[in-house]
């Protein structure tokens, strides 16, 4: 008898955790809209160009789904394969896309099966919510994470039934059984109680450590609404026609009121598209307008004197630690990086949030997958050695950890 209530335990036990883990592999290994939000989404979106190819309907366009599995994960073998699409796609751009070895069959299958369904989703409405924006993460797993503590819950319920039962059918017998140990102070709960409030507490508490002075997603609301998308996105602005200093050194620079005025002189009222806050709130357009005047001392009709603007306190919403030295030249003109790929689509946001979370690890993994533009950039002849080696076919390509991009010194001060 207790052989058999030793097995039923056993059994229920290792039915949980195998319900359990496998449903927590679905809910972090598979998710296909998160695995393209964390690799993809910084160079593609489904319907329009970015860094890379708008990517809707894109198993329609190659030849096999293979090569183009083979592609996510290493462009260049499929290049290699002679494909005359892969062969064209080469050069979309001059960028080049990461390769993706770790990414396993299933995660790329996921990717595509999320491609496929937005592809089916029709375009987003202008004005909409901001496309590429970081999908909402953790609401499946608190689903799954539930679906788990109710089996668990079960599983000690017919664990209790079956003693229960024994006991009954002991008393019918006529064994005399010691008295039963109530479940909370069962050893063995205790114990499996205790290893899970310590994994749990501990993933927990070094996640939040780690994350602490971090603040993905910042979006502080400003003292003007000022939209990028009406600027950058809609008018076709040039970022740097406004943050000049991301071309010329390390900082990218915010513009001062007198850059505004260039064009608000002249533009007064504010008839485009409705404006929403982050709250859904409707903005009017010309209202923020005339909040830029107050800051620049003008009133309509009357010459302007530039002495009397002060400046508009924008509240910073990226900043790294002291001790990390980042210089936006840098990447933008010697690693011919997009903003977009750090910053995400601010062309599309009407209020500026924090797109990257700005960890060591995203610098570094960055630098360890990244190739460095060397065909025709004055900045790298000094690597000879890798120029000679490219050609002579020993490299296919030099990361940027292959010029020093993992090195501490090169980051902090
Ligand atoms: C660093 C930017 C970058 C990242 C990240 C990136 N790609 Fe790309 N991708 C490109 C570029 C650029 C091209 C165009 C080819 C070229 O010019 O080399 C491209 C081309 C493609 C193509 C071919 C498009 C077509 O129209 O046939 C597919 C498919 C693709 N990428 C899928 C992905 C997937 C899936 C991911 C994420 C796992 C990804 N890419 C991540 C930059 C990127
Ligand atoms: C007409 C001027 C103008 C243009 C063009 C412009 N910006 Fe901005 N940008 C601003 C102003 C003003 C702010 C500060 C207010 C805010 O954060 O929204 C800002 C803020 C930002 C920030 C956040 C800065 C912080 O506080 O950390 C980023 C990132 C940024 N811009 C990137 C871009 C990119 C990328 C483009 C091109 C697609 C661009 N901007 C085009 C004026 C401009
Ligand atoms: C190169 C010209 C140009 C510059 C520089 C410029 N704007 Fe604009 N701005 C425009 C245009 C064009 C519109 C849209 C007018 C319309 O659609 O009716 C606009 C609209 C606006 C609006 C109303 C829509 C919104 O975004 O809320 C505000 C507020 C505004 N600008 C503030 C600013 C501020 C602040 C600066 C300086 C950081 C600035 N602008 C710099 C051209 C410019
Ligand atoms: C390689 C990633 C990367 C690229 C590419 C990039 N930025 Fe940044 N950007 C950052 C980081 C990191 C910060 C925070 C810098 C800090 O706090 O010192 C930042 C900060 C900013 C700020 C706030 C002001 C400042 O300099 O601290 C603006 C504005 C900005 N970036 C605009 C741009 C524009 C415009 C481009 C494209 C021309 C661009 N960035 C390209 C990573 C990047
Ligand atoms: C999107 C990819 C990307 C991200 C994210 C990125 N970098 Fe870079 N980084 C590059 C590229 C490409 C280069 C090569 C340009 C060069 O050689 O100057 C580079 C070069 C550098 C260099 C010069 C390395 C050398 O050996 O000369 C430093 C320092 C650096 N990055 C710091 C940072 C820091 C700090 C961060 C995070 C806050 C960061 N990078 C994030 C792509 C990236
Ligand atoms: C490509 C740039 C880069 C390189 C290379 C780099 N770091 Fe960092 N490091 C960062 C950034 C960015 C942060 C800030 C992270 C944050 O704010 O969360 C950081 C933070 C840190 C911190 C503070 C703890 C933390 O996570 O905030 C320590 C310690 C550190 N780095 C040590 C090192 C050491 C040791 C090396 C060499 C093995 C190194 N770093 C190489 C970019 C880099």
């Amino acid at each position: 008898m207790t052989k058999i209530r030793l097995n039923t335990t056993r059994f229920l036990l290792i039915a949980t955790l195998f319900l359990g883990s496998f449903i927590s592999n679905k809910a972090f290994g598979q998710d296909g809209k998160a695995l393209f939000s964390q690799n993809c989404a910084s160079c593609h979106a489904i319907n329009k160009d970015l860094t890379g190819p708008a990517l809707k309907d894109v198993e329609s366009r190659w030849s096999s789904k293979e090569l183009l599995v083979t592609w996510i994960r290493n462009w260049n073998a499929a290049v290699a394969t002679g494909d005359p699409y892969a062969v064209k796609m080469k050069d979309w751009s001059p960028a080049a896309m990461n390769t993706f070895p770790s990414l396993s069959d299933a995660d790329v299958d996921a990717i595509l099966g999320y491609i496929k369904t937005a592809s089916a989703a029709p375009a987003p409405v202008p004005g909409a919510a901001v496309e590429g924006a970081p999908a909402a993460e953790g609401d499946s797993t608190l689903v799954f994470g539930i679906l788990t503590l109710v089996l668990a819950v079960i599983a000690l319920i017919l664990l209790q039934v079956n003693s229960n039962l024994k006991k009954l059918s002991d008393e019918k017998e006529g064994v005399v059984s010691l008295e039963p140990v109530p479940f909370w102070r069962n050893k063995t709960y205790i114990a499996m109680l205790t290893v899970v409030l310590f994994v749990v507490g501990g993933y927990l508490t070094s996640k939040g450590a780690i994350a602490l002075g971090r603040s993905k997603d910042y979006q502080p609301e400003q003292p003007i609404y000022y939209s990028h998308k009406v600027h950058a996105g809609v008018n076709q602005i040039n970022c740097l026609y406004c943050h000049g200093g991301a071309a010329e050194g390390k900082h990218a620079n915010i513009p001062s009121v007198n850059v505004c005025m260039n064009c608000h002189m002249a533009i007064n009222e504010y008839n485009g598209e409705k404006l929403y806050d982050a709250d859904g709130k409707e903005i009017d357009g010309t209202a923020e307008i005339q909040k830029l005047y107050k800051y620049a001392g003008y009133e309509q009709g009357k010459p302007w004197d530039p002495s009397k603007a002060k400046p508009i306190e924008w509240i910073k919403i990226h900043n790294l630690p002291d001790h990390v030295y980042f210089n936006h030249a840098q990447h933008v003109v010697a690693g011919k990086v997009a903003c977009q790929t750090c910053h995400g689509e601010i062309q599309n946001m009407g209020e500026v949030y924090q797109f990257s979370d700005l960890s060591m690890g995203w610098c570094v993994n960055c630098h360890r997958e990244t190739k460095v533009q060397f065909k025709d950039n004055g900045f790298y002849s000094i690597y000879e050695k890798y120029h000679n080696d490219i050609k002579s076919g020993k490299m296919d390509a030099v990361t940027v950890e292959k010029i020093g991009g993992t090195e501490c010194q090169k980051c902090h001060y």
